[in-house]
């Protein structure tokens, strides 16, 4: 079942076409994911989907209703966990909760409680009583993620949760996602970090200046691509004209150099390792390993824009 549906909605800001022109449903129950680089429109998608800025055109169905001309029935089973950290660093995270649950209307009993199970959720029961000035860029996050769930959501939207904190607050997060969305509550989930959108998302649309350029599942998007190869080779040494001269093979896509490694994607697979091993001999370099690894959202992404999703 169709939970909420954007129907080909477009915000421009003066010149800049910020969003221009999307369609995509989110199912009932599932992690939606919305993929693509800085600058591609997710957050104004974003916000136009939670009600924050209106469309200047198309419209956004939650449950056969025009959010448009009713954003209530939307509001009130909507958490919004935005890209800016929404907290008062003078006040506690207990206290920064509690703000957010009156917002929300919880009251007395109801709300300590929630406050509490919330908490409990977001792993940060221990540190409620310390000011949030005090806190790691991972506990602000997951405070501000907890202030999404403490009116118990039915549609969590989360805008780059994980931008620029520790590795494990960031795992935290994942774990957590995933258990909100096996206890039931459907999940929008944006990012530019695809190994995240591959690992939480059932369906993904991977946007681009304004536009989505792809959708599906994971692997959906990948078959889109078949017959690219990410081939991973590991030398004794790696030096400039090793690399100049892998770069010579006409049909590699991309060249990357992961520490002792490099790593190349080729739609072009039919004639790779003899090009490699006859340019590779050409040099003073020896190949230690080759390994084949299956392409990924990069790749595609890559491969429909000719541009890397991350510089
Ligand atoms: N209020 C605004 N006024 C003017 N331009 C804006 C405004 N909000 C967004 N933009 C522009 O619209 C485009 C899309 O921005 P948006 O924030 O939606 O991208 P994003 O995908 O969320 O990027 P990021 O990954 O950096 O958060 C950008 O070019 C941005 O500069
Ligand atoms: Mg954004």
């Amino acid at each position: 079942m169709t939970l909420i549906k954007a129907v080909n909605i477009k915000k421009y800001f003066k010149n800049i076409k910020a969003v221009d022109g999307i369609n995509f449903e989110v199912e009932k129950g599932e992690i939606f994911g919305l993929l693509g680089p800085n600058g591609a429109g997710k957050s104004t998608t974003i916000s136009m989907i939670s009600t924050l800025i209106r469309p200047d055109h198309g419209d956004i169905i939650f449950e056969d209703k025009s959010i448009l001309k009713e954003p209530k029935s939307l509001q009130k089973r909507l958490g919004i966990v935005p890209q800016d950290i929404a907290l008062y660093p003078t006040l506690t995270g207990n206290e920064n909760l509690r703000f957010w649950g009156n917002v929300y209307g919880l009251r007395g009993k109801e709300l300590k409680r929630r406050v509490e199970e919330v908490a409990e959720i977001i792993g940060i029961k221990d540190r409620l009583k310390d000011k949030i000035e005090k806190y790691s860029g991972g506990m602000k996050r997951r405070i501000n993620i907890g202030a999404a769930l403490l009116h118990e959501p039915q549609l969590l939207i989360m805008d780059e949760p994980t931008v620029g904190i520790d590795p494990q607050s960031r795992n935290h997060i994942l774990d957590t996602v995933l258990k909100l969305n096996r206890e039931g509550m459907t999940i929008i989930y944006t990012s530019h970090y695809m190994e995240e959108v591959e690992y939480l998302c059932s369906r993904i649309s991977i946007m681009d200046k304004g536009k989505i350029i792809a959708s599906g599942t994971k692997d959906e998007l990948i078959d889109t691509i078949k017959g690219s190869k990410r081939i991973s080779l590991s030398f004794d040494k790696i030096t400039e004209k090793l690399i100049n001269a892998i770069k010579m093979i006409s049909y590699i896509d991309k060249v990357e150099i992961i520490e002792k490694e490099i790593v190349l994607t080729t739609i072009n697979g039919e004639t790779i390792f003899k090009d490699i091993i006859s340019k590779v001999s050409e040099t003073d370099s020896n190949i230690i390993s080759i390994d084949v690894k299956n392409p990924n959202l990069e790749e595609v992404f890559l491969h429909l824009t000719g541009r890397a999703l991350r510089d």
